[in-house]
């Protein structure tokens, strides 16, 4: 089968079965090319109320599949591959939060959305890369526990000098990765172009970016803007999106490094198998875990996020 073939199998298979394909934007070209919904974490999370269809096929990893069950019970969901998951969800476990939450007592917890349901539960308010200033700023309290993501929570800090934060040391490996001197060789090689990052990269290289926003927030940047090249701060996927949205404006990429292979395990086959009952991982949530959980989101929602 050729891509095409392939694709016009999934989009078949799809509207045979009434399956809603929502695509993390790290997904594959060929991926976001199948999906009902392209955007980032949240705008996918949101996107299924209302949806006529019974079964939603998350194309992400798995932190994003279970916000997608949390609020949407009704829903079959399903994840596209059962191993897809997020190292820096995973790194912070119930028992590591309960530690922390024990040290700062008097802290309110605000998870990133990149966590698991079971931390979720454990938390007071959740937030997205978009949503996180604007969440924290309108909170009573003064005293935060900002997990898993340092970086995020260093980014949140500085705009919020008002408020105490205490921190879990972790972060995206990815993300991680993209260092001050790849910023600078990309400045010095490509001096006219706008430097677009996700706040999940070190201080380092965010204090030094035109625009510092999520996966949807850098690509609507682009869009909203008339200038004609860009390096990108992002998982590597991002620039080639905008590369086909945008082929007369230049998309260099910050570093070579910035690969997800979580995000990479999903290919058209993957989908593929899904739709033909085969392949991926129903996700099943005990209700008053997604309840528990639940009450963090409407907590962000509330506040405007
Ligand atoms: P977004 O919320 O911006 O989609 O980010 C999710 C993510 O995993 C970034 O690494
Ligand atoms: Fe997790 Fe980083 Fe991959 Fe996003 S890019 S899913 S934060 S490992």
């Amino acid at each position: 089968m050729t891509i095409r073939e392939m694709q016009n199998e999934i989009l078949r298979l799809k509207k045979e079965k009434g399956v809603l394909i929502l695509a993390h934007s790290y997904e594959r070209q060929e991926i976001l090319e199948i999906a009902d919904v392209t955007g980032d974490s949240y705008r996918l999370a949101c996107s299924v109320k209302g949806a006529k269809e019974q079964t939603v096929l998350m194309c992400g990893v798995r932190f994003m599949a279970e916000t997608v069950k949390i609020l949407a019970p009704e829903k079959r969901v399903i994840l596209s591959h059962k191993d897809a998951g997020c190292p820096m969800a995973d790194g912070l476990t119930p028992a590591l939060l309960k530690e922390l939450q024990a040290k700062y007592p008097n802290a309110v917890t605000a998870a990133y959305i990149n966590t698991t349901a079971k931390v979720k539960a454990l938390s007071d308010v959740c937030v997205t890369s978009s949503s996180a200033v604007k969440v924290l700023s309108r909170l009573a309290d003064k005293e935060i526990l900002f997990v898993p993501d340092c970086n995020l929570g260093g980014y949140c800090k500085k705009r919020l000098p008002e408020k105490t934060f205490h921190f879990f040391n972790g972060g995206c490996p990815v993300h991680m990765c993209a260092r001050l001197g790849d910023v600078l060789s990309a400045k010095a090689e490509h001096p006219n172009a706008l430097l677009l990052v996700h706040p999940e990269c070190g201080a380092e290289v965010a204090e030094r970016a035109d625009y510092v926003g999520s996966t949807s927030g850098i690509t609507d940047f682009v869009r909203g803007s008339s200038h004609g090249e860009f390096i990108i701060g992002t998982e590597n996927a991002i620039a080639e999106h905008l590369e086909y949205e945008f082929p007369d404006k230049k998309f260099y990429r910050l570093s070579q490094n910035l690969v997800c292979a979580d995000m990479r395990l999903t290919t058209l086959k993957s989908v593929w198998d899904c739709l033909a009952e085969h392949g991926g991982e129903e996700i099943i949530l005990d209700e008053p875990l997604r309840l528990a959980a639940k009450k963090c989101i409407d907590k962000m929602i509330e506040l405007g996020g």
